[in-house]
């Protein structure tokens, strides 16, 4: 499901009633995890290859992705020699991860990435697609930070991929921006975000309307946090700034930028 105009995915979203799905796993059951790896969009390989040889040229050592979901990165991170752990929430899409070619190389815990431990120091912990905003409290997202840097040797990386709030095309009394309108032959697809910009809530929405006529409306809640909270919240885990790009490609961050890709550094030992 792509969340943003920017195309970067973030979450798809269910209706927690379907039958078979664990309440569990969170926003991501089985419902969800049975289509996560579909060809296409956030799997096409133009858009994980850049993000993984990124990650590759930033490991020095072993790493830890923080909600690994199915190994979508994980996975041909670990195949070009990278040793990768993972912590996801929820069992059925970490399920996927071993039954992917290498898969078994990537060692996943289940938890909550803001307070689960792996055993071991890690030269890099990693969280992409968006993930951060699933963690929907301020208190929550320093908790990953503070996680994150418990797991890093000194000198350790922190990388973050997030979507920015769209928070520029909000006019004066409208808190919601459309991303996708998609009318069909019969029934169609709208998708929009709404806006909270006192408390940095925004929930993700989606209808889509069925041929018959029928209709389903979900929503998922994130919270947003600008580059500069992020910072914070990194100065508050013992880390400062090391790069910030507006995509894998390290491209620069601008003030038209949709997202960034920003990189945090433990202080190196004495
Ligand atoms: C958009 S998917 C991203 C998965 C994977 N990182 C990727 O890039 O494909 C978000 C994942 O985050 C997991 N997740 C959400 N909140 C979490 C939390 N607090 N701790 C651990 N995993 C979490 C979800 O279960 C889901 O698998």
């Amino acid at each position: 499901m792509e969340r943003t105009a920017a195309g970067v995915a973030s979450a798809t979203v269910i209706s927690s009633a379907t039958p078979g799905d664990d309440p569990a796993d969170g926003w991501f059951p089985e419902s969800v995890a049975a289509d996560y790896d579909s060809p296409g969009g956030a799997n096409l390989p133009e858009v994980v290859t850049p993000a993984v040889a990124v990650l590759e040229d930033l490991a020095d050592g072993p790493v830890l992705e923080f909600a690994v979901g199915t190994g979508r990165i994980a996975v041909p991170l670990a195949a070009r020699g990278v040793p990768v752990s993972g912590i996801e929430l929820s069992r059925a899409m970490a399920a996927r991860i071993a039954d992917k070619p290498g898969g078994a190389a990537v060692e996943v815990v289940i938890g909550d990435m803001t307070t689960t431990r792996v055993a071991g120091q890690f030269s890099m912990v990693y969280l992409v697609f968006n993930t951060i905003s699933n963690v929907t409290t301020q208190d929550g997202q320093v908790e990953v930070f503070r996680n994150a840097a418990a797991h890093l040797r000194p000198g350790g990386l922190f990388l973050v991929e997030v979507g920015l709030p769209d928070l520029r095309r909000l006019p004066p009394g409208q808190d919601t921006a459309a991303f996708t309108v998609a009318p069909g032959a019969a029934g169609g697809y709208v998708g929009f975000d709404q806006y909270d910009v006192v408390t940095q809530q925004f929930t993700s929405n989606h209808v889509t309307v069925s041929p018959d006529g029928s209709g389903r409306f979900r929503r998922i809640p994130f919270r947003y946090a600008w580059p500069a909270e992020m910072d914070l919240m990194a100065r508050i885990a013992g880390m400062s700034l090391k790069s910030r790009w507006s995509d894998w490609d390290r491209s620069e961050f601008t003030a038209e930028s949709t997202k960034h890709v920003s990189v945090w550094k433990t202080a190196p030992s004495n």
